[in-house]
């Protein structure tokens, strides 16, 4: 498995966090910036890394910034992109197993480094369960390709 990671500098430290646990679980992980608690724009972060999802070039992103809430906005407005800010374990593995999101986006100043890293870890293990999930997914998806 290969995971695309980004942030801004308000979700610099976590987004490290992230990289290291994922490395230590032998998970790949494609680093898309920032690389410093210098400020920047979320979205150009937020743009790379769903790109790289749609693009196929990773199988999920994680984004971080200060409450998550930018780079799920920008994440959503991506064809293909299904993200959403998570902030407990619950959600975690509800937004995989029912909304098969692609993005997940934390808050490191809302959320510690021990439920984040909780969260990631049901996230990725999670498994979309299809069926009547589908069919509003592929609503979703119509909706994105103007279909209503
Ligand atoms: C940056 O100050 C902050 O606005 C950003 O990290 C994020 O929280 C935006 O949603």
């Amino acid at each position: 498995m290969k995971i695309s990671i980004g942030c801004d500098h308000g979700g610099f430290k976590l987004k490290e966090k992230i990289k290291e646990y994922l490395t230590s679980k032998n998970i790949e992980v494609d680093d898309y910036g920032t690389f410093s608690s210098e400020s920047v724009n979320y979205p150009n972060y937020a743009i790379s890394v769903s790109k790289s999802v749609v693009d196929k070039k990773s199988d999920l992103g994680i984004l971080c910034c200060g409450t998550g809430i930018g780079m799920s906005i920008v994440a959503n407005k991506i064809p293909g992109i299904r993200a959403a800010v998570v902030g407990d374990t619950f959600s975690a593995k509800a937004t995989k197993e029912h909304n098969n999101t692609n993005i997940l986006c934390l808050g490191e100043r809302v959320i510690g480094e021990g439920l984040a890293l909780d969260i990631v870890d049901i996230w990725i293990n999670a498994e979309f369960q299809g069926g009547r999930h589908q069919d509003r997914l592929d609503s979703i998806t119509a909706v994105e390709q103007g279909n209503i």
